[in-house]
């Protein structure tokens, strides 16, 4: 029997669910530790209440927002995640052409397995932006920030909150590393789950090979662990990535509001308040909780993204009346690939698009500048 089609993003997790390995659905939808950080970011969204306004004459609305002087047709964009192209066949890519065609910026990550010139060339005429981790090896570290200048790339996202790997012991259990190792765990895991492993790892055996993680310095390096998280990484990288990249520069990983101020000194273009997604710091304060503070640092002198757990159009509004310039969406955009490549992620792009604009005609408005502090409510304990 046909399913009827996803009509929310759970739906679309669900798929995936079904589709994906355990270890790889696993390492994208957990968090780390105890796993609190992603039910601290959802409550705090739930606990925040819209208040409408009603008889406002909302027949026409348009929910385009502008960054940096340019439209996104939506006020999201693709957060970086790492494994998109080991979810689909060539993920990275499809997901790259559905972001460029609904209009919205797409964010291709340091890990993915496509390299960053591919990604360009196979979804031209978008906002492309490349997020960089910086590794141990900074000759490499500089290589990419030119590449990703030359291939086009509008912005370089640069992760701040990963000094260290996160713990997540899920990874361990399952015998799930990146770059993928084979181990006999492992192999049942995929045995076990014939349509990716026909439709995406038979596929790359069969075409490229397996891809790895194409952004890793390789051959020998002159550096110890060229390509291990560069824990002594501070604002004097930052300083120099100024410098080198040309295009717009932004931090994610932001949730104090004296880090923001510091950014703003440190010449970035915009910032995204995140907790990774509750991937990271599992003892992380929820991101729409950090926001005001941070809104208040910067008080309109650079757009202030966030992410982590928004999985509604109703998150999304929330976190756009009380002042974010546009909201980053992994997760949504991986069960969107991990379910049906780039039509799953011009899915998942639809159905937010489509519950942001119910939203905005349910509070009584037709454009996001109309979104304000206003709507906001929160309980008085
Ligand atoms: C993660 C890293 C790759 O969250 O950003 O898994």
């Amino acid at each position: 029997m046909k399913q009827p089609p996803a009509q929310n993003i759970a739906d679309l997790r669900a798929i995936a669910k079904r589709r994906l390995p355990r270890a790889l659905f696993e390492y994208v939808d957990r968090g780390a530790e105890d796993e609190v950080a992603i039910d601290t970011n959802r409550r705090a969204l739930e606990q925040i209440k819209l208040r409408p306004r009603v008889l406002r004459g909302v027949a026409v609305r348009s929910a385009q927002q502008m960054l940096w002087g340019e439209p996104m047709a939506l006020p999201i964009a693709i957060a970086p995640t790492a494994v998109a192209g080991m979810l689909w066949h060539d993920g990275d890519v499809q997901s790259a052409r559905a972001a460029v065609a609904a209009g919205i910026p797409y964010t291709l990550s340091t890990f993915s397995v496509t390299a960053l010139e591919k990604v360009a060339e196979g979804a031209p005429g978008g906002r492309l932006w490349f997020q960089l981790y910086v590794m141990n090896d900074r000759d490499h570290m500089r290589q990419l920030v030119r590449r990703a200048w030359n291939a086009g790339y509008e912005a370089l996202m640069v992760t701040v909150d990963g000094p260290v790997a996160p713990k997540r012991e899920y990874n361990i259990r399952n015998g799930f590393n990146m770059p993928i190792t084979w181990g006999p765990r492992l192999m049942w895991d995929f045995a076990t789950h014939p349509r990716w492993l026909l439709g995406v790892a038979a596929r790359y055996k069969l075409t490229t090979g397996i891809p790895g993680m194409v952004h890793h310095a390789t051959g020998p390096s002159s550096v110890k662990d060229p390509n291990k998280s560069d824990a002594s990484l501070n604002w004097d990288t930052i300083r120099e990535l100024r410098a080198l990249f040309p295009g717009k520069l932004l931090l994610k990983g932001i949730l104090h509001p004296d880090d923001a101020r510091m950014a703003l000194d440190a010449g970035v273009d915009g910032i995204v308040v995140s907790n990774h997604g509750g991937r990271s710091l599992d003892a992380s304060l929820a991101t729409i909780d950090a926001l005001p503070d941070v809104l208040r640092a910067v008080d309109g002198r650079m757009p202030v993204m966030v992410d982590s757990a928004f999985y509604r159009g109703s998150d999304i509004v929330k976190a756009l009346a009380m002042g974010a310039g546009a909201v980053l969406v992994g997760r949504a955009a991986v069960w969107g690939v991990a379910a049906s490549g780039q039509a799953g992620v011009s899915h998942a792009i639809g159905i937010l698009g489509e519950e942001i604009d119910r939203v905005m005609a349910q509070t009584g408005c037709t454009r996001l500048s109309e979104l304000s502090p206003h709507l906001i409510w929160r309980p008085r304990y």
